[in-house]
């Protein structure tokens, strides 16, 4: 595996690579690496001539300087998980790298879709992700980039940024991975403690019973179970959970057959945040 540590010799390598009409899918990550990162390398792979990951903890997505010291930092292991899936290059900036001595973000305008779900409770953070994600397509302008689905907020919002900066890239959405016990795969539930980590699955079997109920309950309905079920687990604490259209991300007045629906959430387990999200028919 190559590792670049700057643009200028990232760039160099992807510019010979791509003299030879080699095809590049990139997986950008905060590191801290688990098997739902490895299954966007291996689709990459599978997918493309040659893989580009990131690693970079970008500081201007984070709600707080708290948070974002206590982001696990793994990189030996995830160095150790790129070679196991034969990544072929990894990119491992400085802030200063990326940022000159500007730490801030572009601000966005994502049609709207940033103010939806995490936008309420997370100020700026889609400006932090649409700043760096920009960034990061423009140093190795990829052919297909490939993000998961936990995050289907963020995927949306980075199709947005393709489409409004006509980035020359397709940008593909990968199947959530989850724990034998059904708990979405996220760095952040290394720091769950042992109680939070027995109880977290609570969280998807609940966005399953949900998904059975959608359809016999209305949305209100569903909205008002959810927290009922969620007040009798004092382990853990709902902060949203909302049913929206995959497209525009708002929560629909009117349920109309031709279109995609989801139900979002996200939950405390302690002070470490959960999100999650399930399809529904
Ligand atoms: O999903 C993530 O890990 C991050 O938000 C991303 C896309 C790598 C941008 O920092």
């Amino acid at each position: 595996m190559n590792i670049f540590n700057t643009k200028l010799e990232l760039k160099a390598f992807l510019a010979e690579q791509k003299e030879r009409a080699k095809s590049i899918g990139f997986v950008p990550t905060m590191g801290a690496l688990h098997q739902g990162h490895l299954s966007l390398v291996k689709r990459a792979k599978e997918k493309n001539d040659l893989v580009v990951v990131s690693i970079f903890v970008n500081p201007t997505q984070f709600d707080s300087n708290e948070d974002l010291k206590k982001y696990p930092q793994t990189l030996k292991n995830d160095k150790e998980l790129l070679e196991s899936v034969a990544c072929d290059v990894l990119f491992v900036p400085s802030v200063e790298e990326i940022y000159d001595n500007n730490i801030s973000s572009e601000k966005f305008n994502f049609d709207g879709l940033e103010h939806e779900m995490e936008g309420k409770f997370r100020e700026g953070h889609f400006d932090g992700v649409g700043t760096i994600v920009k960034a990061l397509l423009e140093i190795v302008m990829p052919n297909t980039a490939y993000f998961g689905k936990k995050d289907f907020q963020q995927l949306q919002i980075v199709k947005k940024l393709a489409e409004k900066y006509d980035l020359p890239v397709k940008i593909k959405g990968r199947p959530i991975y989850r724990e034998n016990d059904g708990l979405a795969m996220s760095s952040r539930n290394a720091r769950l403690t042992k109680e939070h980590r027995e109880i977290a699955p609570f969280i998807y079997k609940t966005l399953k019973k949900a998904k059975k109920k959608f359809g016999a309950k209305n949305i209100e309905e569903l909205t008002k179970w959810v927290k009922k079920q969620f007040k009798k687990e004092p382990l853990l604490e709902l902060e949203y959970f909302t049913i929206a259209d995959e497209k525009t991300l708002q929560t629909p007045k009117k349920i109309e057959a031709k279109k995609k629906y989801r139900a979002f959430i996200a939950v405390f387990a302690g002070d470490i945040r959960l999100i999650d999200n399930v399809g529904l028919k």
